[in-house]
Parts: C-alpha cells; structure tokens; sequence
C-alpha cells in the first residue's frame, strides 16, 4: 500500500458519478474499479481508460465476499469508495427488492470484508485507510418552503431508494462506533452532466427534446430539488477521502435550488441556442404535463456549511454554467447515448405502482 502512488477501490465506477470520479482519479491513483454492470452500468464510459495500467476493471458484485477479500488482498488498496447502488427512485418503487439486496445486505458485505482488511493492516497502512460511503440527501426526507438539511437533520426517507441508502449509512456509521472502522459519509443533493443515464431528469429531457417527443413533467413541476455539477461532486468526495475526519458524514450540495420546471425550461432554452439546426424549436413547447410519481417529495435542499468550513470545499459550477456544459457534452457524444438507447432503454414511464390513476 505504501509508495509513491495510492490504489483505490472503487465499486459502481462504470455508472455516473462513479465513472466520472475514475475518469478524474486514474492517474493520480491506481483504481480497481469494481462493477456490476448492471442495466445502469456503462464500460463506454471508461473507454478512455480502458488501456491505462492504472486502471483495472472487475465485472463482480460488492457483495461477493470471496472477489472482494480476493481484490483487497492482492492490489492492498488504502481507500475503499463505495458509489455501487441501486439508485434510480422510480426504478425503487416498480421492484425494492433489488435496492434492499444491493444497497443494504451486499453494502453490509462490502464493510465486513474492509473491516476484515483494514483489521489485519498494521502500522502506517491501518492509519491511513478509509472506507468512503456515497450516499444521497434523500435520506433526509423531504423539505418544506424553508429550511436546509444539515448533518444532524433526522432521517426521514419517503422512497424505497431513500430508505435503502438510509440503512446503508446508519450501517456504515454503527460499522465506525462499533468496530472503529475509518468511515466516511457523503450525503449529496441531485447531480448531473456527462455520462448520465438518460432515465433521470436532465438527460431525459436533452435527448427527448432533440427527438421532437413530449418533455414529460412529474405534476405541476414544483418540486424544488437542489442541483450539482458531477464534477463537483467528484472533488468533495476526493477532497473528503483525503482531509475529512473518520466517522464524520458531509452533505455535498451545489447552492442551486431550482423547480423541475425551471431546470426543463432552461434545457429547452440551451437547446434552442446551442442545436439551433432542430427542427424542434422552440423546445419548451414540447413540455407536457403528467401524473405525478407516488410519494414524490417536495423540495430537498442542503446546507454544505461543514465541508466548506473545515474542509474548504465549495462548488465551481453554477447550474446555468452546468447545465450547458452538460447540453454540449449530450450534443457532443450521441453515440454514447445511442449505445445506451440500443441496449434496450427507451425513456418508458416507470414507477407509478401504487400510485394516482
Ligand atoms: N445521481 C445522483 O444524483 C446522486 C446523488 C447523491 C448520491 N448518489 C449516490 O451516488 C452513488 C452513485 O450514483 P450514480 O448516480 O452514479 O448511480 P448509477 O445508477 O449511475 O451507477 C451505479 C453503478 O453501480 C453498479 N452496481 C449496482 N449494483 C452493484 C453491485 N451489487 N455490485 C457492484 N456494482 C453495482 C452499477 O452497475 C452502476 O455502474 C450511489 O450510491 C447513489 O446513491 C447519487
């Protein structure tokens, strides 16, 4: 573990926010990036570093016990980084099950085969490992008109995916008092930009519109949610790994609440300036209305103070400088997006079980 240059475990480094952090890190560490490649998992997007030696790319679960005490003992990574999950809430409301045996049972895998590593580490390497937890502010439940999320906010989950990654983090901090384990959480607001699986709302909207067909808004449009550059993302969670304190949780967020309406309207309007040759514009006509998600929650909003204050951390994106990059990169990179299209997903309607007819 010791020398010149750190490895890392990183697992669901093929989806979104885990692809973009190997794509930022491989280089200034050797990564192992372990995935499942599930349905949101996307090798296309680490085609840049598909022939770096410092990249080696495992096809497994984390909740393999066998392949993941097998990855620690031969690379003897100083930092487990855990993205894998189950993480597409409407995906959690047709089928839970899949987010309770990922998010919950096989990340309870994941942390009994670091603390079985880091218990046998000694010295300089048992002092220096990390076992970082990527967890999302929906634990929180939801906001009112005012008000932030803070570390000590209650949990509240409202969504199958909420109440997952609840257990996850409440596992990871007992994993810390219990056994010392050197943890760290993460709970960031909704992220966007490149390499986002065009299920969620922003890439959704990108591609849908450049197709001429209804932009599909959950309700009146008024949940309030509040947004995040991947990047950025992807520096507090490195800046957390180095500097942030074992035990401790961090809320991530981008100081950029917005109404899904106005996060659409916006798109339509880069669309029209940056694709000025579709046939589609004026895009924000395109929007329609539609039955709103089961339980959908209201506003969600954090407060970053803590990273920022004792770690130094602050977002460099607004959402307006976000939002057109990432409209370039969606503009840019079509055959990525056609590769994930062709595999089967087609923008269908998910996650109104249970819900209003
Ligand atoms: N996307 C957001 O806005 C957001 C916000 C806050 C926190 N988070 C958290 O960040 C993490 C990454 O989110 P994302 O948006 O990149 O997700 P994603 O769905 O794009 O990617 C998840 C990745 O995990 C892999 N995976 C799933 N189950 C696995 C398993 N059992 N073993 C190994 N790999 C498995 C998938 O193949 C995929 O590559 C998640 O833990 C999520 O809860 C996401």
């Amino acid at each position: 573990m010791q020398g010149e240059r750190q490895t890392i475990l990183v697992t669901g480094g093929a989806g979104f926010i885990g692809g973009n952090f190997v794509l930022d890190t491989v280089g200034d560490f050797e990564v192992i990036n372990l995935d499942a490649l599930t349905y949101a998992g996307n090798p296309d997007t680490l085609a840049s570093v598909s022939e770096s030696p410092e990249h080696v790319f495992v096809h497994g679960r984390i909740g393999d016990r066998e392949l993941v005490d097998r990855l620690l003992a031969e690379y003897r990574p100083s930092a487990v980084v855990n993205f894998a999950a189950e993480t597409h809430v409407d995906r959690s409301i047709d089928g839970p099950k899949a987010f309770v045996q990922t998010n919950v049972v096989e990340t309870h895998e994941l942390l009994e085969a670091a603390l079985s590593y880091w218990g046998a580490l000694e010295g300089e390497d048992h002092d220096v490992f990390r076992f970082l937890h990527v967890s999302t502010d929906e634990v929180y439940g939801t906001l009112g008109p005012t008000g932030y999320f803070t570390e000590e906010s209650p949990f509240r989950p409202n969504s199958p995916y909420a109440a997952s990654k609840a257990a996850s983090d409440h596992l990871v901090r007992a994993y810390h008092h219990t056994y010392g384990l050197p943890t760290l959480t993460t709970n960031c607001s909704n992220n966007y930009g490149p390499y986002h699986f065009p299920e969620k709302l922003i890439p959704l909207m990108i591609l849908t519109a450049l197709r001429g067909e209804p932009l599909p808004v959950y309700g009146d449009g008024q949940q309030i949610r509040d947004w995040l550059y991947v990047k950025d993302h992807c520096r507090a969670v490195l800046t957390v790994l180095e500097a942030g304190r074992p035990g401790e949780t961090y809320n991530v967020g981008g100081h950029n609440e917005r109404t899904n309406l106005e996060v659409v309207k916006t798109i339509c309007a880069l669309l029209d300036e940056l694709a000025p040759d579709s046939p589609h514009a004026p895009h924000e006509s395109l929007i329609t209305f539609v039955t709103d998600r089961p339980g959908h929650d209201r506003r969600y909003a954090i407060d970053a103070g803590k990273i920022e204050r004792e770690l130094g951390w602050v977002p460099e994106e607004t959402l307006e400088t976000g939002l057109e990059k990432t409209v370039r990169w969606y503009l840019e990179n079509r055959p990525w997006c056609e590769a994930v299209l062709s595999r089967g997903y087609r923008g269908e309607r998910l996650g109104i079980r249970g819900g209003p007819a």
